[in-house]
């Protein structure tokens, strides 16, 4: 078995085995013929890590700490996350551990050369999206601050699915953002909508925040096309004008593919050369252009938020390259290149960035300038996206 590429990734098939064959691993493969199974050593060392595991603490990807017992340990998906007891003191019950104490990349992600327990969990969500809806999708949007109303306007909804209703997945905290999946038609385009994402500073770990651009990409989605509300550095931009997304800096948060590589989404080492697709950023101009909307470029830069930046920070920024400054997107976009998604976004710049203008800067305002700017940014999505049928083939 070859290792899974994410072209020929289909979730739906049969996986013989989430650690892999040992050429996955840069292992010699000592199987013979009559062996099907993974190298045996390697089931030895991994049943041995977890004898060592037995009546610990640990942490699963989600929900409280447990102590591991024999019959956790003999059920192949949990993929325990270990650690000292100290990890685990303030984990909240229920849900995802945001103990601020825990290292995010800690948190149900890679840890000591064990298993990536997101893949596992990727996998859950995605059955339990695909027991509600058998919809395929084109193209995946996903709605930043003030754009949610465009799933309810501009989409012909066949279905929806709340994100509380699907166990293990993140939950946006963030107000305005409604925190649901819809499925439907936009012109004759089939499109799934997050209408709400999660965010860095909710305190997920960055495996959660792009695991719905993984989830959508597992759904059929080909394209990923990325908004928000960003500050805008340029000295060209004013509050209110859109950009189209040419590239971005993402240096200033950890990289989403950080941990194990999930080998059946894409490979190690993704090159990162062309993250934004010049055919769709094509699309989205002349889109622009024929319902006179004028359109900057330029490259984003993500950092973690939630705190806005200083004027020293926006300084640094400009010098980097960075034409406006956000909380999201760049993961979301890294994620969705290494699965082999075509990508592109805009940017709707609702403020001139810190130290621009005398103004102190407040998430209202942000939400204000976003919802006046709202009726034009979707009428541009929609209309870009109409013509996004025709992409791939
Ligand atoms: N900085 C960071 N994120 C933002 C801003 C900003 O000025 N405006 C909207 N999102």
């Amino acid at each position: 078995m070859k290792p899974f590429k994410s072209k020929d990734f289909r979730p739906d098939e049969e996986v013989e085995d989430l650690y892999g064959p040992p050429e996955m691993f840069g292992l010699p493969d000592e199987r013979t013929d009559e062996s099907d199974d993974a190298a045996p050593e390697f089931i030895d060392e991994e049943q041995e890590r977890l004898r060592q595991l037995r009546d610990t603490q640990v942490q699963l990807a989600y929900g409280p700490p447990v102590t591991m017992t024999p019959d956790l340990l003999k059920d192949q998906e949990v993929q325990p996350v270990y650690g000292p007891p100290e990890w685990f003191s303030n984990t909240p019950d229920g849900f995802f551990s945001t103990a601020p104490e825990i290292p995010p990349v800690l948190r149900g992600d890679a840890m000591n050369g064990m298993t990536v327990p997101g893949f596992d969990r990727l996998m859950k969500c995605y059955h339990q999206l695909r027991a509600k809806t058998d919809f395929v999708p084109k193209v995946a949007l996903v709605l930043g601050s003030g754009l949610g109303g465009f799933a309810d306007e501009e989409v012909d909804i066949t279905c929806t699915v709340d994100y509380s209703e699907i166990e293990g997945f993140p939950r946006s905290t963030v107000l305005g953002h409604r925190g649901r999946f819809v499925f439907g038609f936009v012109g004759d385009v089939p499109v799934v909508v997050m209408q709400g994402r999660v965010h860095y500073y909710e305190g997920y770990s960055m495996t959660d925040v792009v695991m719905p651009a993984r989830l959508m990409s597992m759904l059929g989605a080909e394209v990923l096309f990325l908004t928000n509300a960003s500050g805008g550095i340029n000295a060209d931009f004013s509050a209110g004008d859109f950009m189209l997304i040419k590239d971005h800096i993402s240096t200033f948060v950890p990289n989403p593919l950080i941990g194990q590589n999930m080998e059946q989404l894409g490979t190690r080492f993704p090159d990162m050369s062309r993250i934004y697709s010049e055919e769709l950023n094509g699309i989205i101009r002349s889109t622009a252009s024929e319902l006179n909307i004028s359109l900057k470029e330029g490259v984003y830069v993500q950092l973690t938020g939630p705190s806005f930046e200083s004027p020293a920070e926006i300084r640094m920024l400009r010098g980097l390259g960075a034409d406006a400054v956000g909380m999201s997107t760049a993961v979301e976009a890294i994620a969705a290149n290494h699965a082999g998604m075509k990508i592109c976004g805009i940017s709707c710049v609702a403020n001139l960035a810190c130290g621009m203008t005398d103004n102190p800067l407040t998430h209202a305002e942000v939400q204000e300038c976003a919802d006046k700017a709202a009726p034009k940014f979707k009428a541009l999505i929609g209309g870009a996206i109409r013509k996004m049928g025709k992409i791939g083939g």
